[in-house]
């Protein structure tokens, strides 16, 4: 039994838990209560232990998952004195080992990346490093990925931004559907499905090239080409790999 201490009870780690719950782990979960409306909800969901303060969390735990925005680390470094030995797992973006070595102090730190699918155990979990002992009670959240190096890691992070990106493609592309007069059930279901149907063909056909079966359809003269060259126009796939650009540079200036 594993009793792992989350300080930052928040949208990532609620879901989390949820998976880590869901999946059968030996883990108990011990809250800080400054998300108090979020932590009593999981402590009776699923019979978390709401804990007096961030304190209490510390001296309790084995392992602790840290999940605070990134701004909000430094105070809740100031705010806690974590016991020697014991290892910190942190979802927070952008944030190097060194940093947190100097915020919290000598112990083993392992980097995870997940998304909000970790509720129904299917989110990427990205882990750094590699070694990381933690990597074996976060994998049960989804697709383990582990990462040799912490420049590999902010480069799953930017993964971790295009998941976010997607649901925003998605609906857009549902709303075009909704706005030519499908209902939007149906809609939302024709997106999800040619998604997943994508998916599950390039897993199919691995190790082809996705941009080989993507050309196999987008054939000369198809409407599939058609609309692809409207895309290449206005800068549709550019646009995708500048916002990909844009927030690794920002990770790496982290890391310099
Ligand atoms: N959400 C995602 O999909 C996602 C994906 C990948 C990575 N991440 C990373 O996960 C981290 C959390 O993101 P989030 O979206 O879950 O944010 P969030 O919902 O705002 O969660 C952060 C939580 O930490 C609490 N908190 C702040 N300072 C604290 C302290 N000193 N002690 C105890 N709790 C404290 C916040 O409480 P208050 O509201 O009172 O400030 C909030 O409930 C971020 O660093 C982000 O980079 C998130």
């Amino acid at each position: 039994m594993i009793r792992l201490g989350v300080l930052g009870v928040g949208d990532l780690t609620e879901k989390m838990i949820r998976g880590l719950h869901r999946s059968g782990s030996d883990t108990t979960f011990l809250l800080s209560p400054r998300s108090r409306a979020r932590a009593e909800s999981l402590a009776q969901d699923i019979g978390c232990e709401l804990m007096r303060d961030n304190q209490a969390v510390a001296d309790a735990a084995d392992v602790i998952l840290v999940g605070v925005r990134p701004a909000q680390l430094g105070e809740l470094a100031q705010e806690i004195v974590l016991k020697p030995g014991v290892p910190l797992i942190s979802v927070v973006s952008g944030v190097p080992v060194s940093d947190l070595q100097r915020m919290f102090g000598a112990r083993e730190y392992t980097r995870a990346m997940l998304s909000l699918a970790s509720e129904i155990n299917r989110s990427t979990v990205a882990v750094y490093p590699a070694s990381s002992a933690a990597a074996q009670l976060l994998a049960v959240l989804g697709n383990p990925v582990l990462l040799a190096t912490e420049r590999e890691f902010e480069l799953a992070t930017v993964g971790a931004c295009m998941n976010g990106w997607f649901y925003f493609l998605l609906h857009d592309l549902q709303q075009w559907f909704v706005q030519k007069g499908f209902a939007p059930d149906d809609a939302r279901q024709l997106v999800l499905s040619s998604v997943e149907d994508c998916v599950a063909y390039a897993r199919y056909k691995s190790p082809s090239g996705m941009g080989e079966i993507g050309s196999s359809i987008a054939t000369p003269g198809t409407y599939t080409a058609q609309g692809l060259d409207v895309l290449d126009k206005l800068g549709g796939n550019a646009a995708w790999k500048a916002a990909c650009e844009h927030v690794f540079d920002q990770l790496n200036a982290k890391n310099v």
